[in-house]
């Protein structure tokens, strides 16, 4: 299995060439769109399969069978708004939380803590917002952000599939850009997990890796169907998975960028 998906980015790029041909591009800026549309995506995955083996680079890093992502913390707040996940994208996964003053939020795998910080303005004084990440680098970066700004965002390590909080703790819980960190199992886990933690009647806003919208998508994700940590986000499962957990009113809200969904359900 693992050599077939070493096969994957070259079968990418001759699928994306052969469609960009057949769309009236030359065949060689066929092959420069392709290399510039693929080469990021393996660039990336390298860094994160590097990640995994490498425990994290950092010896706090949380033991976890998802991916920590030590490796990208020092630009991750400028990788973000590079590749289209910028503010508007932040603005647009709080308007689906719909937080109040007083609430209380977790954010699961909050990288850098931005949607953190957001979601912290968001409650006001009287409520309260953590945000979690087994990555040491994520958590260190996300508190000297935090102090920065002023911020009263609170950051901890921790793994959403053992969080360490106590039963119906929170009004509303996101999750952004997570989970496909994880494999299937943990996937399961880490959703029940979250239901536990939230107040009964509270919010899961959840976005993610999801089945493309957009047919360019398709061309260039097809080989994370291969790919455990991402096949069933593909094929649009998140919704299936909220289900499972117990959720009510899963439903999907919105999507961004032809690839990413938001997902959305009560407990
Ligand atoms: C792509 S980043 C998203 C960060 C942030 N939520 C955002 O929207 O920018 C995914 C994060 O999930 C974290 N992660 C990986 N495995 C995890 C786990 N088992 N539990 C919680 N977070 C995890 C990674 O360390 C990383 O910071």
């Amino acid at each position: 299995m693992k050599k077939i998906l070493w096969l994957c980015p070259i079968l990418m790029i001759v699928f994306a060439v052969w469609v960009l041909i057949r769309l009236g591009f030359t065949i060689w800026a066929a092959v420069l769109i392709a290399l510039l549309l693929v080469c990021p995506a393996i660039i990336i995955y390298g860094l994160i399969t590097v990640s995994r083996h490498r425990g994290g680079f950092s010896p706090e890093t949380l033991h976890t069978r998802g991916m920590p992502l030590d490796i990208l913390a020092p630009i991750y707040d400028r990788y973000c708004p590079a590749v289209g996940l910028g503010l508007a994208f932040r603005q647009k996964t709080l308007g689906f939380a719909e937080l109040k003053p007083g609430d209380c939020v977790l954010d699961v795998g909050c990288g850098t803590g931005v949607l953190t910080r957001l979601a912290d303005l968001a409650v006001g004084q009287a409520g309260n917002v953590v945000g979690i990440d087994p990555a040491a680098k994520m958590i260190g970066v996300a508190k000297k952000n935090a102090l920065l700004q002023e911020s009263r965002a609170e950051f901890r390590l921790a793994v959403i599939e053992d969080l360490p909080f106590e039963d119906n703790r929170f009004d509303c819980v996101l999750s952004s850009a997570m989970f496909h960190h994880l494999p299937p199992d943990l996937k399961v886990k880490g959703v029940s997990e979250v239901h536990r933690v939230l107040k009964p009647g509270g919010r899961f806003v959840l976005v993610d890796v999801d089945r493309p919208t957009v047919f360019l998508w398709w061309v260039i994700l097809w080989p994370l169907l291969f790919w455990s940590f991402t096949e069933d986000q593909v094929k649009g499962r998140l919704g299936v998975l909220m289900r499972r957990a117990g959720f009510s009113g899963v439903e999907k809200v919105g999507s961004w960028g032809g690839f990413l969904g938001f997902w959305k359900a009560h407990k």
